[in-house]
């Protein structure tokens, strides 16, 4: 693992924010993975900043998202899908039937885990796949498990994740369920960016960097690839030894 400690959030974003430009400008028809949540949006801030400034196009680029709430309208504002489009596509040319979402709400999330699958399959696995972390450690919606899963899946949220969520809630009730890639689609990415900020985030980051690799610290499995770097701020990072 390669770590890259900076000062604060916005550091990184402006710093990432660039790397992705110069990666979708290097690899302009790449798959990108992308991730939810607070950790994200100041490099989602500079992607756009950059493509409003003319220096890149996503018109030929693919995505597909690690993972969406069950039971959840698309259309509800705490969706991953309203997420995405409100903080990212809305503003690139990327074209809608590129972008890539599990149904949180599909009849059969068997078949729909196996549709997501193949449909990374299909466009080649992904090049370039940003996480998050969970505060127990989680990457997507891998919670702490006894064994490390591979493929898409529908997932038991568990109270950590509950707690850290619900306060986006506030007009419907947090989902207890999730559609998420599994450690195995995730390990398949040809490269990995994991971003962390925060002391709410340094007990996990202290663990998968320095911990034993183990399902109960699902990011822990990054060790084993070949090709992650960590961004971390200067709170993340503070428990490292
Ligand atoms: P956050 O979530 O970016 O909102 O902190 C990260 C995660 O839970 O993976």
């Amino acid at each position: 693992m390669k770590i890259i400690t900076l000062e604060n959030a916005a550091q990184i974003g402006e710093q990432l924010g660039r790397y992705y430009v110069d990666f979708v400008k290097a690899h302009p028809s790449c798959v990108l993975g992308l991730a939810t949540g607070a950790t994200p949006l100041p490099t989602y801030a500079a992607i756009v900043k950059a493509f409003q400034a003319g220096e890149v196009s996503f018109a030929d680029v693919t995505t597909f998202n690690l993972d969406e709430y069950c039971d959840l309208p698309k259309e509800n504002k705490n969706s991953y899908y309203t997420f995405m489009w409100q903080n990212l596509f809305q503003y690139l040319d990327i074209k809608k039937e590129n972008v890539n979402f599990l149904d949180g709400n599909a009849a059969d999330y068997d078949a729909e885990s196996r549709r997501y699958a193949e449909a990374i399959r299909a466009a080649g696995g992904i090049d370039l796949q940003f996480l998050g972390i969970g505060r127990n450690g989680h990457i997507a919606f891998n919670e702490p498990a006894d064994a490390f899963t591979d493929e898409p899946f529908r997932v038991a949220l568990t109270q950590s994740t509950i707690d850290a969520n619900s306060i986006y809630f506030d007009d419907a009730p947090m989902p207890h369920y999730a559609m998420t890639m599994g450690i195995g689609s995730i390990m398949r990415s040809k490269q990995i960016v994991l971003v962390a900020t925060g002391e709410s985030k340094a007990q996990a980051v202290k663990g998968m960097i320095e911990g034993e690799v183990t399902p109960r610290l699902p990011a822990s499995v990054l060790q084993q690839h070949a090709d992650v770097t960590v961004y971390l701020d200067k709170a993340a990072a503070s428990l490292l030894g």
